[in-house]
């Protein structure tokens, strides 16, 4: 067994068996069941809650509302850890959405919860709300993304360049509100022993989460432990700390009594952020040879009231192609919604949608393949920061997923390939994602039996973490991987960092790495049974650019009466680095691709505009693409080491699919129909009346 290996994921029996716990599977001695009051406008303040219907129901231990709600720590100088709202729950009586807490009952069962819930009497003084960005002149433009990426950028002279350009172009493309919609519902479990917190919860960050609630309830962080062996998904919806993790650990505490608070399917979707809608404006212009002489990407997107989290849709345009004259800018609208947040590749999922569209209108302009206009405009060094790049190859990817598609076998004119009478189109385009490294620790252990265990305060979103930091283990102690188990999810364990940003693999793998390398030679000089490894990146990353890239290749059939569209065939070649397991890494680039096609043809969150409130709060409303009737995804994976981005030269693969998978099936829909739709989803309505 070796690295690479293709060995099955090591939770997937116990999940099957339904033997794995989460946050909701916690039940501690005494336990009492909290349900969210949720309000039911979008805009406004709350004049009055009546909460004695509710405590008069016999067994109901408390209503915690504004107006009981204990005090918690000041928001400034939160360290270690985000809100995804940076305003504390029930901490004011203003309600800025549909759907926001405003009250919390706790009650010795679950369904007296719900019921007491619903006695709670509230009455509000209504504002006006504005879901749309457009109706919203509440607006501005953020510096940068999280101290990341610039917002605002410009290289160049785009105007001059842009009227210089013999083929120019301007189009605006429009995503819509996502919600990321994990399988597991957000829950938390929370208890106190003294003044000691112990919370089990859904997230995809043990450490940050534990950091913010040790801020928010005023203790010293080693008196709370984050729990959470297992996700059923996250999605970048539990990568930030939302406001039923601190309520759930309020009302335990104000009850003495472990409180479990897990969400309805419905109640997830106001609180625990969403992707903000995006109305997006690409200019492009080329010479004769397709060469890009001018890019113009300018995004219009929103945040809450009290947010500060935007879509950063251009974050990946000055990049991915060789270009003098580039500018970025992003505005953004406060709308009554709540907070948005990361959700699957944010930026680059909205944002190569936008510009990949843009280079398949550019290419039918000039009248070029649209495989061979990216070619031309291959960036061997990264342009906008003139650093090499660590390792690329993503001319590999298109050679390769044309080949294996079949690409050359396209007629280019849209409508002239059909099949048992439907229109075929074949599209193509980039995909591209940051490879994400953070400060992580890991320690590796062996045992008197001959075993080794690796332990880490990371978790398990359903990637793989728990199987291929056993496999980077293994390897690097020159032991099979059946010798080795992971230890993960628990706070208590050495810090390591968030999973998001596609970056568990690269952190935490690169400390597991380094801790079971030291202790083989602590171990053959007869040392210590057990060493511990720091990893960050360092000069060697600070040197180049680090991104994966990757090329997506699609078939569509559409129906020409009923302008149905079927995906038929996908191809996604791959380079993400080291492959550290051919399974999980399959499954991770499949998973992006179907998240693809659901940003493509099904994902939309509606508000009523007259309301501002949710209309598609629940799976049949807010369709998933949970059953793609896809016949054939290959994945093809490079697997090409980078040799300058950490030890084992991994980069991340979780995000790095859905990107470009929306402007493949639009760009396939035009070739099979003649029309260009700009706006995501792509509903039927959009072609049928054109076909
Ligand atoms: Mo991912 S959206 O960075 O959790």
């Amino acid at each position: 067994m070796s690295l690479g290996d293709p060995i099955p994921r090591r939770d997937g029996p116990l999940k099957v068996a339904g033997r794995a716990t989460y946050a909701a599977d916690q039940h501690p001695q005494g336990i009492a069941y909290a349900a969210p009051v949720l309000s039911t406008i979008a805009s406004g303040e709350v004049l009055s809650i009546d909460t004695r219907p509710a405590m008069q129901r016999a067994g109901v231990l408390t209503v915690l509302t504004p107006d009981n709600m204990p005090a918690l720590g000041q928001l400034t100088d939160l360290k270690g850890g985000t809100l995804g709202e940076p305003r504390l729950p029930l901490s004011d009586r203003l309600v800025e959405y549909d759907g926001q807490l405003v009250g919390l009952v706790v009650a010795e069962s679950l369904e007296l919860a719900n019921e007491a819930a619903a006695l709670v009497q509230i009455v509000y003084a209504p504002g006006t709300p504005r879901s749309e960005i457009e109706r919203s002149s509440d607006r501005f433009r953020p510096k940068d993304f999280y101290g990341i990426a610039e917002l605002q950028t410009q290289r160049g002279d785009v105007d001059e360049a842009l009227s210089a350009s013999p083929f120019r172009l301007q189009h605006s493309y429009e995503t819509s509100v996502e919600h990321h919609n994990p399988m597991e519902p957000h829950a938390t479990t929370a208890l106190w022993e003294g003044d000691r917190l112990i919370v089990y919860d859904s997230t995809q960050g043990v450490i940050s989460t534990r950091n913010v609630l040790a801020h928010f309830f005023g203790l010293p962080a080693g008196n709370v432990r984050v729990i959470c062996p297992y996700v059923g998904g996250g999605f970048g919806s539990k990568g930030y700390v939302w406001p039923r993790t601190i309520l759930a650990a309020a009302a335990a505490k104000a009850t003495g009594r472990p409180v479990k608070l897990a969400l309805s399917r419905q109640a997830t979707f106001s609180n625990n952020g969403h992707r903000g809608r995006t109305i997006q404006t690409v200019s492009l212009g080329a010479d004769q040879l397709g060469r890009l002489i001018a890019i113009r990407h300018h995004t219009l997107t929103q945040t809450s009231l009290a947010g500060v989290h935007v879509e950063p849709s251009g974050i990946a345009t000055g990049m991915l192609y060789a270009c003098d004259n580039v500018a970025v800018s992003h505005e953004v609208a406060r709308v009554t919604t709540g907070s948005p947040t990361a959700m699957r590749a944010p930026g680059e999922a909205s944002g190569v949608y936008a510009l990949e569209c843009a280079m398949d209108e550019l290419a039918e302009a000039i009248g070029m393949d649209p495989l061979e206009l990216r070619r031309r405009n291959h960036a061997v060094s990264d342009p906008e920061t003139g650093k090499p790049f660590s390792s690329k190859h993503l001319l590999a990817c298109y050679e390769r997923g044309a080949q294996a598609f079949g690409w050359s076998r396209r007629d280019p004119r849209p409508r002239s390939m059909t099949a048992n009478g439907m229109l075929i189109g074949w599209g193509m385009a980039s995909a591209t994602y940051p490879a994400n490294m953070r400060p992580s620790s890991a320690r590796v252990e062996a045992e008197p039996d001959g075993r080794f265990v690796v332990t880490a305060a990371t978790q398990d979103l359903g990637t793989g973490a728990y199987t291929i930091l056993a496999q980077i283990a293994a390897a690097a102690l020159g032991v099979p991987v059946e010798k080795v188990r992971c230890e993960l999810g628990d706070s208590a364990l050495p810090e390591a960092t968030l999973s998001g940003g596609s970056s568990t693999s690269a952190s935490v793998g690169s400390a597991v790495h380094e801790a079971a390398l030291k202790l083989r030679t602590q171990l053959s000089a007869g040392g210590a049974p057990m060493a511990e490894a720091h990893h960050e990146p360092g000069e060697l990353e600070k040197q180049y650019s680090a991104h994966s890239f990757g090329a997506h290749f699609v078939e569509v059939a559409v129906d020409p009466e009923l302008a149905v569209i079927r995906v038929r065939r996908v191809v996604s070649a791959m380079d993400v680095g080291r492959i550290l397991n051919h399974r999980t890494a399959q499954s991770q680039i499949r998973g992006g691709v179907v998240w693809g096609i659901g940003m493509a043809l099904m994902e939309r969150t509606g508000f009523d505009p007259a309301t501002g409130r949710l209309v598609t709060r629940n799976l049949a409303d807010y369709l998933v693409p949970v059953n793609p009737d896809v016949p054939e995804i290959q994945v093809i994976l490079i697997d090409e080491p980078d040799p300058h981005f950490g030890p084992i030269g991994a980069r991340g693969m979780g995000e790095i699919g859905i990107t470009g998978l929306p402007a493949v099936i639009a760009n396939a829909v035009w070739h099979a129909t003649g029309v260009r739709v700009r706006r995501l989803p792509i509903v039927i309505e959009s072609i049928l009346h054109q076909l």
